[in-house]
């Protein structure tokens, strides 16, 4: 049981601002912050929270240490990170005084992730582990056809949203974890509702309306209200929710036990400001009594 996660790495550069800048507009930040974030590193540090196993698949730059360092003490495998020579990348994020967010993204080394050191990572992997990805890292559709063909299920995130992305593993996938407005596109794209994609379990995030879960083997679908919150920051919450469910599942957790665990964490992390460095654990959760 591990879950074996290529996903991104990038320093979050966190800008708190008293509303989302719009075109043109010049904005003065009232705080600035530097911590861990990507969403591959988020979902990463999420399920080893969640008691997982975790092999981090991924790429830095020679300014990466860091990062890597900080992976590792999070409990995170970090053997199977590359350096390469494009720099590590970064995410400009501003949050707004409702926890807003709006993210500008430089992939640098997340796309130049070395499909050799994927394919070495993956190697000793097999029908017991998941491989988990996300849209933010280059070599998804070869990772996760080398991971299907080992035998690993394979979870995804479609995020951030794209439609070639999403065609290319929807295949391989045993899981699809996506927002609301990720769904709309998904369904835009593909005339597929949740309940018809070819995929077994489509989870599908709700925000304040909880999130729903299609089981396309028996058609039917679950409901699951949300935990009341007031947000501070919604960065990493989607993140924390799918590493939670991946971790919960690899574990050999059914369903809807995984998705109330993970539904926890996400509630958590929207009160908190930041990514990977605030990610609950599993003793949070347990200390949070929810209602
Ligand atoms: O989902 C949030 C994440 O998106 C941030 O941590 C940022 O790095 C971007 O990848
Ligand atoms: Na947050």
């Amino acid at each position: 049981m591990a879950v074996y996660n290529l996903g991104s790495i990038n320093a979050d550069l966190v800008y708190r601002v008293p509303h989302l800048p719009t075109a043109g507009e010049t904005l003065a930040s009232v705080s600035y912050t530097r911590g861990l974030g990507g969403k591959g590193a988020n979902m990463s540090v999420a399920a080893a929270r969640a008691a997982a196993r975790v092999v981090h698949i991924g790429a830095v730059g020679a300014d990466g240490a860091w990062a890597v360092e900080r992976l590792l003490e999070y409990g995170v495998d970090t053997r199977a990170i590359s350096v390469v020579a494009e720099p590590t990348g970064h995410a400009i994020i501003a949050v707004d005084d409702a926890g807003e967010n709006l993210i500008l993204l430089y992939p640098g080394a997340n796309q130049a992730i070395p499909e050799a050191d994927i394919l070495s990572a993956l190697n000793g992997a097999g029908p017991e582990d998941t491989f988990l990805l996300q849209n933010e890292t280059n070599a998804g559709r070869f990772a996760a056809c080398t991971a299907s063909a080992l035998g690993l299920r394979v979870a995804y995130a479609a995020a951030p949203f794209e439609a070639d992305a999403v065609a290319a593993v929807m295949p391989l996938l045993d899981l699809l974890v996506v927002n609301a407005v990720e769904a709309a596109q998904l369904e835009q794209a593909t005339g597929l509702g949740p309940s018809d994609l070819p995929v077994r379990d489509v989870v599908v995030t709700l925000g304040a309306d909880g999130c729903r879960w299609y089981n396309t083997d028996t058609g039917e679908a679950q409901h699951f209200a949300a935990i009341p919150v007031t947000a501070v920051d919604t960065t990493g919450a989607g993140d924390t929710f799918t590493g939670y469910l991946v971790a919960g599942l690899d574990r050999g957790m059914p369903m809807a036990q995984a998705i109330t665990l993970a539904q926890r964490a996400a509630a958590i992390m929207v009160t908190r400001a930041g990514a990977a460095d605030v990610i609950p654990d599993l003793k949070d959760l347990e200390d949070a009594r929810f209602s």
